[in-house]
């Protein structure tokens, strides 16, 4: 069966489709944010080990479930169960993950639309010479300013829906071609600055060393749902795109390549970025300001920093674009197929409901500040936290469950094209390893084991 809404030209085409949703802001802003609020070397090693053992066989589940069913999450859940005589309840997975890209979205418009701001500060020279108490003067008073933020959102969510309304592949082969191999590059200007500028070697340590007494059971929580957040996982987007995978291609290798360049980004990142905050006094664990404190302060200080900071930050919202537009493809490919709907309506009304709800995330880093939904949480942290450290995670988890016990194992090997001695480490992944810690992860941080041992 053929996707009613297209199919990839070829492996190439998926490959960058899947690796331009992946890699985003979860890669450059919010990773090293979270590896710094986390303390660090434990943080990044739990983070790893959950995108070995249970990223990567979830999305090889996911993408093998939607190139089986070839229809937006919602449907392709709904027919395979149909097919496998299993409760259309299962269907549940797609509702969720279109719930959790619709909460996303709300709020990664919000912080792209930062990352818009930023690029035409620096192009303006802002930062030429700046230090770190201006560049912290300067991110505190524009999350101050909610007009001059609602302007940038808004933007940047114009921009989401043109995009989106005009079909997925139209564009974004060729813009993932260019732009990503080019931001690459310009990570890999910073992380030279750094190294030569920076105090690389605490970086270094900061990063990777491993301290069992860092971790608190929220940081494990924490890295998990990262883990899920950076690779697209749990909530539908990779299984959409999945339905326009060519039958040919083979899924392991496939998804292999995109977990290792977006865990590559990541961490090109945080050793980019650490050396930057130790050498100039900036506090590692500021939150979601870190990227924008040492960034410019990077660029700020480079020959022709200008030019090359307002490149970065241009690649860096071409990153957050891509992204932004699988997490609503769940949804949009369902309204199309549901009510044929035209792309540009279903786009449009996705794109002003998530603008209506990202407007509490714009607030609550200003005149909402002083509000919280539970314990010190702003709107924003509990937009965040749900989405990716419940949400994802229990979409990933109904993912794995269903694929290990719900569908013919036969018809799993087959589609995967397993060779006979994989079979073996792909049941225990999917079935036992992935599921599980899931589970153990949630428990733990719920407290759980504390109360029993
Ligand atoms: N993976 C994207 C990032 O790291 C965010 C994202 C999450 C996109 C979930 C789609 C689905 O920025």
């Amino acid at each position: 069966m053929e996707s009613q809404h297209g199919t990839w030209s070829n492996r190439l085409a998926f490959i960058f489709a899947a690796t331009g949703s992946a890699v985003g802001l979860g890669n450059i802003w919010k990773f090293p944010y979270m590896t710094g609020e986390n303390g660090g070397g434990a943080f990044v090693i739990i983070y790893l080990l959950c995108i070995a053992c249970i990223g990567i066989p979830i999305m090889i589940a996911e993408v093998m479930l939607g190139r089986m069913g070839r229809q937006s999450p919602i449907n392709t859940m709904l027919s395979l169960s149909k097919t496998y005589g299993r409760s259309s309840a299962w269907s549940s997975i797609g509702w969720m993950g279109v719930a959790a890209g619709f909460i996303i979205l709300s709020y990664y418009a919000v912080i792209a639309g930062w990352i818009l701001h930023y690029m035409f500060l620096i192009a303006q020279g802002h930062f030429t010479g700046a230090d770190g108490e201006f560049v912290s003067n300067t991110f505190s008073d524009f999350t101050a300013d909610v007009s001059l933020m609602m302007f940038w959102f808004t933007l940047f969510m114009i921009i989401t829906v043109t995009i989106i309304s005009r079909g997925v592949k139209r564009g974004l082969e060729l813009f993932v071609k260019w732009a990503m191999p080019l931001l690459f590059l310009l990570m890999f200007v910073l992380l030279g600055y750094s190294m030569v500028s920076g105090d690389f070697a605490r970086g270094v340590t900061f990063l990777f060393s491993f301290n069992i007494a860092d971790l608190s059971s929220e940081a494990v929580l924490s890295a998990m749902g990262h883990a899920f957040f950076t690779l697209s996982i749990g909530m539908g987007a990779i299984m959409a795109y999945g339905s326009y995978l060519p039958r040919k291609v083979s899924i392991v290798s496939t998804v292999g390549v995109i977990a290792v360049l977006d865990t590559l980004v990541a961490l090109i990142a945080g050793l980019a970025i650490f050396p930057i905050v130790f050498t100039n006094g900036l506090q590692p664990d500021a939150g979601p300001g870190l990227l924008f404190q040492a960034i410019p302060l990077a660029f700020g200080n480079l020959p022709a920093g200008s030019l090359f900071g307002a490149l970065f930050f241009l690649l860096v919202s071409f990153a957050a674009l891509t992204s932004a537009i699988s997490l609503v493809e769940p949804a949009l490919a369902f309204f199309v197929e549901k009510y044929k709907m035209k792309r540009l309506y279903a786009a449009i009304i996705i794109g002003f409901t998530c603008w209506v709800l990202g407007i509490g995330t714009v607030f609550s880093f200003n005149i909402w500040s002083d509000f919280h939904i539970v314990q010190s949480m702003t709107i924003f942290d509990f937009v965040d936290s749900v989405s990716q450290k419940i949400l994802l995670p229990f979409g990933g988890f109904l993912i794995a469950l269903y694929v290990a016990y719900k569908m013919p194992v036969q018809a799993v090997i087959e589609n995967l094209d397993l060779a006979k001695k994989h079979t073996h480490v792909w049941k225990a992944l999917i079935g036992v390893i992935a599921p599980l810690s899931i589970v153990i992860i949630f428990l733990h941080s719920l407290g759980v084991f504390k109360l029993i041992f």
